[in-house]
C-alpha cells in the first residue's frame, strides 16, 4: 500500500476566460491533515468540487487510492472511500440527531430507507451509533432535534454522518465558516482527534487553525499551486508570504 492517498497532476479547469485550476498538482500522504489555502478566488472549492466529483476537469488526472477517478460519478468515489462532508449527507432538520447518525450509518452499508422508523433498533444502528455519536462529542445531544442545535453543532452533526462511512479521505470545506469561537474550537478538536484515524483535506481561510492542525499545506495562487510544504516551511516561504500572508 502506497503512502500516497491522493495524486493530482495538472488538473486544469477553466470558466471561460478564468482558470480555476491551472495544471494543479497535489498530493496527500495516508494519515496526514493536509491544508489547502489560498485567496478569495484561488480555486480551492473548485478543486475540491473536481476531487468529489461535482464537477469534472477539463484535464488532468487525479488517482485516489491507486485508482484514477478523474470521470468517476461522486457516488463510485464515496464507495471508493472519497467524503465531503458538506454534500453526501445533510442535515434532516426535524429528526433527532442520533436519528440522523442512524440513517447515515443505513445509508452507507448499502440499506434502503424502508424501515427508517425502525432504524434506532437495526441491530448495525444499535453496534454503530455509540461510537458515532462520540466521535463528534453530541453524545449528550443524542436526543436533541437538529433544528436546534447551533449552527457548530450542525457541522459536527454533519461531519459525524460522512464519518459513518468510514471514508479514507475526508475533504472539508471550510468547515469553521460562520461559527462563534466556541464552535471554531470544536470543531477544531474534532479534527485534532480525528488527526491519525483518517486522512483530511483541509480548506480553511483561519491561519491560526490551519497551522495548529496541518501536517502540511499547499498554497494555490490563480488556480496553481505555488507552494507546498511542512507548517514552518509555508510560513517562512517567500511565495507565500508575498502572495498570501503579506510581507510583515
Ligand atoms: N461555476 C462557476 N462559473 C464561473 N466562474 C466560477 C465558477 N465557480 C468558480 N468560478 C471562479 O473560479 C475562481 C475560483 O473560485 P473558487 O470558488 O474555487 O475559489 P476559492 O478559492 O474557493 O475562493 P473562496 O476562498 O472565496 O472560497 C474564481 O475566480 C471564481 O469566480
Ligand atoms: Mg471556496
Amino acid at each position: 500500500m502506497s503512502d500516497r492517498i491522493l495524486e493530482v497532476r495538472d488538473l486544469t479547469k477553466s470558466y471561460g476566460a478564468i482558470m480555476a485550476s491551472r495544471r494543479l498538482c497535489l498530493d496527500i500522504d495516508r494519515g496526514e491533515v493536509h491544508a489547502l489555502i489560498g485567496p478569495n478566488g484561488a480555486g480551492k472549492t473548485t478543486a475540491i468540487n473536481q476531487l468529489s466529483g461535482d464537477i469534472l476537469p477539463d484535464s488532468g488526472s487525479i488517482v485516489f487510492d491507486g485508482v484514477e477517478i478523474s470521470r468517476m460519478p461522486p457516488h463510485r468515489r464515496a464507495r471508493l472511500g472519497l467524503a465531503r462532508s458538506f454534500q453526501i449527507t445533510s442535515i434532516f432538520d426535524d429528526l433527532t440527531v442520533e436519528e440522523n447518525l442512524a440513517l447515515a450509518i443505513i445509508a452507507h452499508a448499502g440499506h434502503n430507507f424502508r424501515f427508517w422508523r425502525n432504524c434506532l433498533k437495526t441491530p448495525l444502528v444499535q453496534r454503530e451509533l455509540p461510537a458515532a455519536l462520540e466521535r463528534v462529542d453530541l453524545d449528550r445531544q443524542a436526543g436533541t432535534i437538529a433544528r436546534s442545535l447551533s449552527h457548530g453543532e450542525k457541522r459536527q452533526l454533519e461531519v459525524g454522518m460522512a464519518l459513518t462511512g468510514r471514508p479514507k479521505l475526508l475533504l472539508l470545506d471550510e468547515p469553521m465558516a460562520g461559527m462563534g469561537p466556541g464552535g471554531t474550537v470544536e470543531m477544531a478538536k474534532l479534527i485534532g482527534r480525528l488527526r491519525g484515524e483518517i486522512t483530511i483535506l483541509l480548506v480553511e481561510h483561519d491561519m491560526d487553525a490551519v497551522f495548529a492542525l496541518a501536517d502540511r499545506i499547499t498554497v494555490l495562487v490563480y488556480g496553481e499551486c505555488v507552494a507546498c510544504g511542512t507548517v514552518a516551511e509555508i510560513r517562512h516561504h517567500p511565495t507565500v508570504r508575498a502572495a498570501y500572508l503579506g510581507e510583515d
